[in-house]
């Protein structure tokens, strides 16, 4: 394997962890070798959008451990996404313990600490059972697959152009951006495409009612930091993300002040740096962002910045077992 130059894909492992929901109660977890799945054609998934998935990494560390990071929070951001699409919510424990299985079933394709690349693991359960009338499904599957990847955008911790989209929307505000469902990424598919068309990273969303406050970036959350402050979005269309969650308390431990608000898309000229943040990339430093409509560049820089720099290596520090583990984040599962 030529663990270096992973991209950030799909590569076959050997196993997947599974279990089904029928009568009102989660079934055994089976291990796996299929990649496919049997399916109705009627499931709700297919029709209804009841799909749901959770993204997070297996780290080999230098001291020769695997360690997962805050699957608690992954498996409860689960839960919060099942209370909204009407799906039965899988306990936490359950969430860790197929983590921990499909991850050592699959140790072999754990890339190795120099590569830089990770086993990304992909939880995702779907509503199974038929239904025409627009109900929830009696029957779900839950399963856990997992793949090595390198980094989520080619060049890794380095500056990417990012552009503001006000034709399309990722979200309503009261819609389901707080989950992670995968409609909202169905959406998001062709402001990404004419973004990249464009020769941008992502596309960058204001909100979608008056298109005056900063959502999200793509598929990422968004920080601004200025005055030694980091300061994130408050909104109810964004997905509430865990590295950003962890960042924040990275920066409060590094002495910043931390801020959560709506921030006008004209405080963007204020930011001394900028970055988009998720289990992906860690940190993308935002190099600058255009506004087609109004002509206008925001300009971060094509270096990360220092602040963006800090934050960067402290959390990648707690991933990979460098850095002491003070709020207990990460779990080691091999080793
Ligand atoms: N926002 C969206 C829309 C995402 O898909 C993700 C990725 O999971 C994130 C933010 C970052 O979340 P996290 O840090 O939990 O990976
Ligand atoms: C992230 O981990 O930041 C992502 O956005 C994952 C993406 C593949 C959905």
């Amino acid at each position: 394997m030529d663990w270096a130059n992973l991209a950030f894909g799909y590569r076959k492992t050997d196993y997947n962890v599974r279990c089904y929901y029928r009568n009102g109660a989660w079934g055994e977890i089976e291990t796996c070798s299929e990649e496919t799945i049997p399916l109705h054609m009627a499931a709700t998934c297919l029709h209804y959008g009841q799909e749901a998935f959770e993204g997070l990494k297996a780290y080999r560390c230098p001291d020769g451990k695997v360690r997962v990071f805050r699957s608690d929070e992954n498996a409860a951001r689960l839960q919060s996404t099942c209370r909204g699409i009407m799906m039965p919510e899988l306990p936490t424990e359950m969430f860790n313990e197929m983590v921990d299985r499909v991850v050592r079933l699959n140790e072999r394709w754990i890339p190795p600490y120099e590569s830089g690349a990770t086993l990304y693991i992909r939880p995702l359960l779907i509503g199974t059972g038929a239904q025409v009338g627009v109900h929830p499904a009696e029957e779900y599957l839950f399963l856990i697959f997992v793949t090595p990847v390198g980094p989520y955008f080619k060049g890794g911790f380095a500056g990417n152009p990012y552009v503001i989209t006000r034709a399309y929307d990722r979200a309503a505000p009261l819609g389901t951006g707080i989950y992670k469902v995968g409609g909202n990424y169905a959406a998001s598919l062709r402001a990404n495409h004419e973004a990249h068309a464009k020769g941008y990273a992502s596309e960058f969303y204001l909100d979608s009612k008056e298109k005056k406050y900063i959502d999200e970036c793509g598929a990422a959350n968004f920080f601004g930091i200025k005055n030694d402050t980091y300061i994130t979005p408050k909104s109810t269309s964004i997905l509430p993300s865990i590295t950003n969650k962890s960042l924040m308390q990275v920066a409060r431990d590094l002495g910043m002040k931390v801020e959560v608000r709506p921030i006008p898309e004209e405080e963007l000229e204020t930011f001394e740096e900028a970055g988009a943040c998720g289990t992906a990339a860690v940190i993308s430093p935002i190099s600058c962002l255009d506004d087609p409509d109004t002509g206008k560049r925001y300009d971060f820089g094509s270096q990360p910045g220092p602040w963006s720099t800090r934050l960067f290596h402290a959390l990648r520090g707690i991933q990979y077992g460098e850095l002491e583990d003070r709020h207990g984040w990460t779990r080691v599962v091999i080793g």
